[in-house]
This record gives C-alpha cells, sequence and structure tokens, in this order.
C-alpha cells in the first residue's frame, strides 16, 4: 500500500518532531451546560493558562450534522464564544474562531472521508446513540461526523486534545486516520493525538439520572445546568437533583454504586479543585441536605461571574465577530501551508495563481 515518497514530500518531518499544540472544539448546537464547561472549557482555560499554543474552536459544521435552525446556529456561536471568553480564553493568547471560517477543515475533512473505513465509522457509539433507529434517515455528515474531527485536530498537527470522556472513542478514530494516512502515503506527515481526558469531571451525568451523561441536547432542562442559569435556577436545579437516602459515605469506593451521589461530588470536587477524596472526606457522613445547599454556592459562585460576563459580551456581537474573524485568519494560516503538503503528498495539481 505504502509508496516511496521523496524528502520533499516528508517535509522532513518525524512524529517526534511536532510541537506541543493543543487543538479543540464544542459544537453550537444549543447552550453550554456544566459538562461542558468542567469537562472542557475549564480545562481549555488551564492549557492555555500553561503557556501551551492553544486553538479552540465552534464547531459549526459539525453542528449541522443534525438540523440547526439558521438564526439560532448563529445565536450560539457567538453565545459559545462569549463562554470561552467568559471562562478565561484570553482571544490574544489562544486562537478562537468557528469552523466553517477556514476552509482546510472541510477540504482535509473530505481526504479523510476517503482514508477513515466504513466499518471503523459504523463502530462509532456515538453515531449509533444519535441515529438509534433512524439510521436510514439521518444525515450522511452524522456518519461522517468524526472525520471531519480528525481534519479539525490534524490540519493543525496538534498534538493533544482535551476532551471529555465521550469524545474518547472519536480520538482512538483520530489516531487511526493519522496512522493509515502515513502508511498508505509512506510519509510521517500527521503526529498521533494524545487525548487529555483528566480531572474528577470527564463525564458530568445528568441531575434527573446519574446513569445519563448531561447533555445539551437532553429534553428536560433540570437535567443540566446551562451557562445562562440564573443564581436561582442553579440552587434550584441542585436542590432537585436526584439522590438516595443515605448519607455521604467516608470512603469513595463506597459511592461505586450510587451514581447520582457520585455525580455530585465529583462536581463538587471540580468547581473546588479539590480531590473526590478529598471532598469525601470533608463531608463523610453529611446528608445531602447539608451537601447540595454547599455545592449550590459553589456552583453559584464559579458560574454567575461567567454568566453575567457573557451577558455582557453577547451585548456586542459585532465584536464578537471581530475576535472570530481575526482567529480565523491566525488558524487559516497554520492549517494552510499543512493543507498545501497534504495535497501534495496525494498528488493533487495546485497550479491555480493565487
Ligand atoms: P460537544 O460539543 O458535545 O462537547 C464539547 C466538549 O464538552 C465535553 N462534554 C462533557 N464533559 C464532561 N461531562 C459532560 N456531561 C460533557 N458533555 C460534553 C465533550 O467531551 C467535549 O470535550 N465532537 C465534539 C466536538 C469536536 C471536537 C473536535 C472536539 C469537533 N471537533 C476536535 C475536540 C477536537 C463534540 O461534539 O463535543
Amino acid at each position: 500500500m505504502s509508496s516511496p515518497v521523496s524528502p520533499e514530500q516528508k517535509g522532513g518531518l518525524t512524529p517526534t518532531s511536532f510541537k506541543p499544540r493543543i487543538f479543540s472544539g464544542i459544537q453550537p448546537s444549543g447552550g453550554l451546560t456544566l459538562g461542558n464547561y468542567l469537562g472542557a472549557l475549564k480545562r481549555f482555560v488551564e492549557k492555555q493558562d500553561e503557556g501551551i499554543e492553544t486553538i479552540y474552536c465552534l464547531v459549526d459544521m459539525h453542528a449541522i450534522t443534525v438540523w440547526q435552525d439558521p438564526a439560532k446556529l448563529r445565536h450560539a456561536t457567538r453565545e459559545g464564544a462569549a463562554a470561552f471568553i467568559a471562562a478565561g480564553i484570553d482571544p490574544k493568547r489562544s486562537i478562537l474562531f468557528n469552523q466553517s471560517q477556514v476552509s482546510a477543515h472541510a477540504e482535509l475533512g473530505w481526504i479523510f472521508n476517503c482514508v477513515a473505513r466504513m466499518g471503523w465509522m459504523s463502530r462509532m457509539t456515538q453515531f449509533k446513540d444519535k441515529a438509534g433507529k433512524n439510521s436510514e434517515n439521518v444525515s450522511l455528515g452524522l456518519f461522517a461526523y468524526p472525520a471531519l474531527m480528525a481534519a479539525d485536530i490534524l490540519a493543525y498537527h496538534a498534538t493533544m486534545v482535551p476532551v471529555g470522556e465521550d469524545q474518547k472513542q472519536h480520538l482512538e478514530l483520530t489516531r487511526d486516520i493519522a496512522i493509515k494516512f502515513n502508511n498508505d502515503y509512506g510519509v510521517d506527515f500527521f503526529p498521533v493525538v494524545d487525548p487529555l481526558i483528566e480531572g474528577a469531571a470527564t463525564r458530568v451525568m445528568s441531575l434527573r439520572d446519574g446513569t445519563r451523561k448531561m447533555s445539551k441536547s437532553d429534553p428536560s432542562d433540570q437535567s443540566r445546568i446551562n451557562l445562562t442559569d440564573s443564581a436561582d435556577m442553579i440552587a434550584a436545579k441542585i436542590r432537585k437533583a436526584k439522590t438516595d437516602p443515605e448519607p455521604l459515605p467516608d470512603s469513595v469506593e463506597a459511592l461505586r454504586d450510587r451514581p447520582e451521589a457520585r455525580n455530585l461530588v465529583n462536581i463538587y470536587a471540580a468547581l473546588s479543585g479539590h480531590s473526590v477524596d478529598q471532598v469525601i472526606r470533608d463531608f463523610a457522613g453529611a446528608q445531602f441536605g447539608t451537601f447540595k445547599p454547599a455545592l449550590a454556592d459553589l456552583a453559584v459562585a464559579t458560574l454567575s461571574p461567567i454568566t453575567t460576563e457573557m451577558n455582557r459580551l453577547m451585548a456586542d456581537p459585532a465584536e464578537i465577530d471581530r475576535i472570530l474573524g481575526d482567529g480565523a485568519e491566525r488558524a487559516d494560516a497554520i492549517a494552510q501551508p499543512i493543507l498545501e503538503q497534504v495535497f501534495d503528498i496525494t498528488g493533487m495539481i495546485r497550479s491555480r495563481r493565487k
């Protein structure tokens, strides 16, 4: 399968020569949740503050793999950008943009459609969950979704991708696509990315059912905390969150068969920056009547300033669009030369006058 390539085609790259670079994305397919904040946004900020090069994207082209009302998509994209900035992303230090403004994503996505195998895509659990019994009727884009995701990451030669637990399989597929491309063309061109799935809140669960993921697409608004919720709404949702009648135990192991209790403890740990062990030590023996108000206070103290700042930013949509446009230009400057090398490696003639 592999063919000999010239050193020019290889570009002198070896897998060890990639500089550390982080890429991650969030779909603007509705408002963001506490799950997005703890599993992704909060960690995006930490990575930025560690001084690593960080590229963050609102993946609007992924969002339309299921129907989106155009006006709502535009609003959700701006609101998502506002959430990034309000949570601590500095658009000067990080690159922040929306996917559709950088055409390399779609172009490389197509090439990866030709690298990825039907069998690989058919095994994606997110596709199976989203398509359900309706797989004949979902968009082709939903099936190809993970190849576009691989393109998002690899168009920048990103080496690390912070995500929540639910994206693990997609990142394994990204690795498979990079390896297959490198093998097929006999190059060491794409890095094999490291998923960064870390911390106490890699999978925040629904407040109504501790066995289901907290999700912006859950029909019940009570199941999630939205970044746009008021302090009163946050407190009420936590007060009403499903729990069991037992007090909190004195060991983490004892939470194993108590999904709702475990979820609230994990959320507390992630919000406070303490370990789950520490939270259990602090609240061992406490009833939920004590624990829930403490959690509500913590959630409100963390999220309210973010919500306030989001609202302030959303009052000036032109400024958000300017930030996204500036980010897109900087993103394009990285992705376009990489894409040109991909075209060269794959044998595409590029003789158009610029
Ligand atoms: P999305 O938009 O569903 O979620 C964005 C990020 O939030 C994380 N997340 C959660 N983490 C913990 N608990 C939860 N309940 C929870 N819900 C969501 C997700 O794991 C994710 O990190 N396919 C991606 C978007 C994407 C992307 C990419 C990500 C497109 N291209 C390239 C990384 C790199 C998605 O649908 O995320």
